[in-house]
């Protein structure tokens, strides 16, 4: 049972809203009562009061007066549905109207002990009689009459609390219906409320579902203001994401497929035509330092990626430490003395900040300067210049490294970045993967630090990044 939210959120408003109404219903009702015997009490306590005025002038006018008192009792009786008794001090009736001298639901006796307060006090008395076997509650109000300020006797006025209800019975009718009509609007309000908040939540499942099954493109409306489209807007920027993550892995499988095939492509045709003597036997230790060459090259790429993945996947945390960088520069410069000499190219070294300690993982950093320093000797063309200079400022040290070498054109800026991307793939073909640079920007960013690049065709690149100095 109320296995769904809607029929939940439904049953539960639906029970608070009965019990609100049921429990106003109950205080009104009782108010309602309350009010109605009290005003039916004072009337007949004014209409007692008159019967013992007429009560009390009896015997002065007698005849007279015993009618009026005799039709005024009559008209009571009429009027109010009610047992009038007139007693005088002894208990004695003295007025035509109950032969029996008895009203029902009041014993002598008990008619008797009010008489006898009555008298003693002059003050009158209201009774509520419960109700017992057979008769229902009634209500008493007993009265003096006075001679000369001398109780003579009193007047009982006695109703049953059935002939009250009647006077409030179509008040609570009312009442009932207008609560039943309040009941079915807020029951109305209410399920379109309650839809209102289920329905964008069902929605928000089956997206979700479609979603895990791999439409990514799934989107839902968004247009509320409220928490749920809030949610709405944060589902849909994450189906944008899971989508562009998606994207992403695609380009990324398909690069890297695209990566492999040419190398082995190439090295697969070399093989063959080994085997089938179209590569000459005098050839053939050129065509195998070919083959060697790529199958170096593709060891590289896997090796590569293994890293970026290693990178991003966050397994390898930073060993942070403290540790002098341009000792690490220098050590970068010597690897690569071979290929400078043999190029020709014109090392420029300024250390403006001397020693320049600073905080990060000095592996890291190493692969930073490789990749960088490799750029710039791979693409310069020889007898060009590399500027390598260190310099400090607001607590952050600055690694510049630049060369006069082709530039990179202002469009390829942006996705330089990039895995896999190479400028001008004919020019640069087989010089690399296209992975370094990749590399390098998940690394300075894993230090929470910035790495910029700028270039002009012709004139040459510059790569500037930061790590933080501790002196
Ligand atoms: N100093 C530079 N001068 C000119 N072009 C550069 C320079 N550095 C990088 N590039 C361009 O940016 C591209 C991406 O560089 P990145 O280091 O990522 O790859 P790569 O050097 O081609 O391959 P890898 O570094 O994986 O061996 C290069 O292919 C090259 O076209
Ligand atoms: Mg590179």
């Amino acid at each position: 049972m109320f296995r769904s939210l809607y029929a939940r959120m439904m049953a539960l408003l639906l029970s608070a809203l009965i019990l609100a109404l049921s429990l106003l219903s109950v205080l009104l009702y009782q108010s309602i009562r309350d009010d109605k015997i009290e005003a039916r009490l004072n009337d007949l306590s004014i209409q007692a009061a008159e019967i013992a005025y007429l009560a009390s002038q009896r015997t002065s006018l007698s005849l007279q007066m015993e009618r009026y008192l005799y039709r005024k009792v009559e008209d009571v009786q009429r009027d109010f549905g009610a047992a009038i008794l007139v007693l005088d001090r002894l208990g004695r009736t003295i007025q035509v109207g109950l032969e029996d001298g008895s009203i029902q639901g009041l014993t002598i006796d008990e008619a008797n002990e009010y008489l006898r307060q009555v008298v003693d006090t002059g003050e009158p008395i209201r009774i509520r009689v419960p109700a017992h076997v057979g008769v229902g509650a009634a209500f008493t109000v007993v009265v003096p009459w006075k001679q000369s300020d001398i109780v003579m006797g009193a007047v009982f006025i006695h109703t049953s609390a059935q002939t009250i209800q009647a006077s409030y019975r179509p008040v609570l009718l009312r009442m009932a219906l207008s609560m039943a009509l309040a009941a079915a609007l807020a029951g109305a309000l209410l399920i379109a409320v309650t839809r209102g908040i289920t329905r964008p939540v069902r929605r928000m499942s089956r997206a979700a579902e479609r979603i895990a099954r791999g439409e990514f493109d799934t989107q839902i409306p968004e247009g509320r203001k409220d928490e749920i489209g809030a949610l709405a807007r944060a589902f849909n920027e994450m189906a944008r994401g899971l989508s562009k993550v998606e994207e992403m892995r695609r380009a990324f499988v398909s690069d890297v497929s695209h990566e492999l095939r040419s190398p082995l492509t190439s090295m697969q045709g070399f093989l063959q035509g080994m085997l089938d003597g179209t590569i000459p036997p005098e050839d053939l230790d050129k065509y195998i330092n070919i083959v060697l060459d790529e199958t170096r090259r593709m060891n590289r790429l896997v090796g590569s990626l293994l890293e970026l993945s290693r990178i991003e996947s966050g397994k390898t945390p930073l060993a942070i430490a403290r540790f002098e960088l341009n000792e690490f520069i220098r050590m970068a410069i010597i690897r690569q003395e071979a290929r400078i000499d043999e190029k020709k190219l014109d090392v420029d070294v300024e250390f403006r900040q001397d020693p320049c300690y600073v905080s990060a993982d000095s592996v890291r950093v190493d692969q930073v300067l490789t990749n960088l320093i490799d750029n710039a000797i791979k693409y310069v063309q020889p007898g060009g210049t590399l500027t390598i200079w260190t310099h400090v400022v607001n607590d952050l040290a600055h690694i510049t490294i630049s060369d006069n070498g082709p530039g990179i054109p202002e469009e390829e800026l942006p996705y330089i970045f990039d895995r896999f991307h190479t400028v001008d793939k004919a020019r640069t073909s087989g010089m690399g993967t296209g992975l370094g640079l990749a590399i390098v920007k998940k690394i300075i960013e894993l230090h929470n630090q910035s790495i910029r690049v700028t270039s002009t065709v012709g004139k040459g690149t510059c790569f500037m990044f930061t790590l933080p100095y501790t002196p």
